[in-house]
């Protein structure tokens, strides 16, 4: 293989003029002809000041830049949108497709015969498979890596499920003004994304167990010698993926998809990457569902102990053995012919495992004969509130609420929740099913706005979960019994948009019911009076509004998911 960067040539109708003015631009850059007859490989830099995750990114794209020289590939560092969880409003998931789009775009427009991308902040994962599903040149993504374990007074604390308890027990009247003051400069006391099995931390693992990412890599921490080793051998890796085209769509596999969901159950993931892998599975012509989900958590046990369904962090997973050690205790529940970035299939690793002496640490991810929580971590729930499906974390839920019925507390909008919830004339009890609407792809970019705050004044008397039922979706760091990403959302007139105040709701996650108990005639009449949301003027969010698909989709754009997509341009 050579002449990587005469692929994707510049139009001007004359190819020879083309070669000539590349290599003309491309000699200011000190790139000689020995250079240019090196495979090139592409490495996404999703930096940024924003992006705290991604703090330590610059020294990782100087790991994957010296891989790649090392194996004989010429690197070409590029910039993307980065995507900062926390900083960007009102959620990053309005810009998820954006980002794929983009760096889908600038991996089919430039030449690469490989790229490295790197990520590991919530959205930023999967916008980069979503982008790799679709371009198909030979992907393999690295991530950041989780922050380590910080303390506060003694405790081990960490972003975000602490943050949220702390914050809970902070407007609950029990840590004052001074001591969330210690806890916000303790949350974080490292570069990396949040270091319990949140968003981020799920998504690693999961793309990892698609076969995306070098095996062991999704939880060496950030700050680790690991991490930059991985960073190295990624590099070296890509060059070798491109010698021999090995592409995302040989490895995003419909088995390989199956085993990712029996990871998320493994790991008690966040309902995030329910969305994400949706979206990722459409973009690789695969036909994966809600159901699919639904089947796979009804035979995978919870396994590993990190919050918020256990104990530990991502430190802890990874010296236990980290996923490798992960999927070689899944095995029988696995397809192990599926093949992933290193082009050997997942028997022939976990066998390369085992024979390495297969150490796993059982106390943190235990065997499947002593699990740590049961099978159904992840449930869908349907019903006249949600006919296309919605998700209920198990594993994160009251499980004296699973059951439960009571009168409804209807919010509009995220904006309008604070006010309500912290009214003190709210005439709420703790048997109230708290429900926000409008939250949905359409209605607000789908924010993780699901869980809802306890309304202060039953915050106060130590309440602290209550039902809640919402279209938007809930972080990974958060707990609650919620129902979540209800389809069709209420900004399309799903049945959210019918409810009022008082309606009684039943829950019955047992039997995968979400309902109000209210017959199809008042249903029908509510409807007739219904008026929807105006879509937004202008920009990305009109765009964004026409086009985005509802949850139970994955909430990509429908321009977007599906469909064949021509590989990138294979050439001069
Ligand atoms: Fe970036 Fe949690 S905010 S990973
Ligand atoms: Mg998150």
């Amino acid at each position: 293989m050579s002449g990587g960067v005469f692929k994707n040539l510049t139009s001007y109708g004359d190819d020879g003029f083309s070669r000539f003015l590349r290599r003309s631009f491309l000699a200011s850059a000190g790139i000689d002809r020995e250079d240019l007859d090196r495979p090139v490989v592409g490495i996404v830099d999703t930096s940024s000041d924003y992006t705290t995750c991604h703090r330590d990114m610059p020294k990782l794209v100087e790991a994957v830049r010296r891989g790649v020289l090392q194996a004989g590939g010429m690197p070409f560092v590029f910039p993307a949108m980065s995507l900062a969880e926390i900083q960007t409003s009102p959620s990053a998931m309005l810009f998820r497709n954006l980002m794929a789009m983009q760096v889908e775009e600038s991996i089919r427009s430039q030449p690469m015969d490989a790229v490295v991308l790197l990520g590991g902040c919530d959205k930023t994962v999967p916008a980069e498979v979503m982008a790799a599903a679709s371009a198909d040149v030979p992907a393999v993504l690295v991530v950041t890596g989780p922050m380590m374990a910080g303390s506060w007074r003694g405790q081990r604390v960490g972003a975000c499920t602490d943050c949220r308890r702390l914050w809970s027990s902070h407007r609950g009247g029990e840590i004052d003004a001074g001591q969330i003051e210690e806890v916000e400069q303790a949350l974080c006391p490292t570069a990396g994304t949040c270091m319990v099995m949140g968003t981020a931390s799920t998504m690693a693992c999961v793309v990892e167990a698609l076969g995306l990412m070098p095996p062991g890599s999704a939880t060496a921490p950030a700050p680790s010698a690991d991490r930059l080793r991985i960073g190295v051998a990624s590099g070296r890796r890509a060059v070798e993926q491109a010698a021999a085209d090995l592409r995302p769509k040989r490895i995003l596999t419909r088995p390989a998809f199956e085993n990712a969901i029996a990871v998320l159950n493994a790991i008690g993931g966040s309902t995030n990457a329910i969305v994400h892998l949706l979206a990722i599975a459409r973009r690789a012509g695969v036909d994966l569902t809600l159901d699919d989900f639904e089947r796979i958590a009804a035979r995978v046990p919870l396994l590993v102990d990190c919050k918020p369904s256990g104990a530990g962090y991502l430190e802890d997973m990874h010296k236990a053995g980290g996923v490798p050690a992960l999927l070689s205790i899944l095995e029988p529940l696995l397809d192990t012919s599926v093949v992933d970035v290193t082009g050997t299939t997942l028997a022939e690793r976990i066998a390369a495992f085992r024979a390495r002496d297969g150490y796993v640490d059982h106390r943190v991810i235990r065997p499947l004969e002593d699990p740590l929580g049961p099978t159904g971590a992840l449930a869908i729930v349907r019903g006249n509130l949600a006919p296309d499906g919605a998700v209920v974390k198990v594993a994160a839920a009251s499980e004296r609420l699973l059951v439960h019925q009571g009168p409804a507390i209807v919010v509009d909008s995220p904006a309008e929740a604070t006010a309500k919830l912290d009214d003190p004339d709210l005439d709420v009890t703790p048997d109230h099913v708290l429900v926000l609407r409008n939250a949905g792809p359409v209605g607000a970019g789908m924010p993780e706005a699901g869980s809802l705050p306890i309304p202060r004044r039953l915050a106060l008397q130590g309440v602290r979960d209550m039902v809640r039922v919402s279209d938007a979706r809930m972080s990974g760091t958060a707990y609650g019994t919620t129902v979540l990403h209800c389809s069709p959302e209420a900004a399309i007139g799903g049945p959210l948009a019918l409810l009022r105040d008082g309606d009684v709701i039943s829950l019955d996650v047992p039997s995968g019911r979400v309902d109000v108990l209210l017959d199809d005639a008042e249903l029908e009449a509510r409807r007739a009076a219904l008026t929807l949301p105006p879509p937004p003027e202008r920009g990305w969010r009109r765009l964004y509004h026409q086009h985005v698909e509802q949850a139970h989709l994955g909430a990509d754009l429908d321009f977007l998911a599906g469909g064949e997509v021509e590989p990138s341009a294979a050439g001069s």
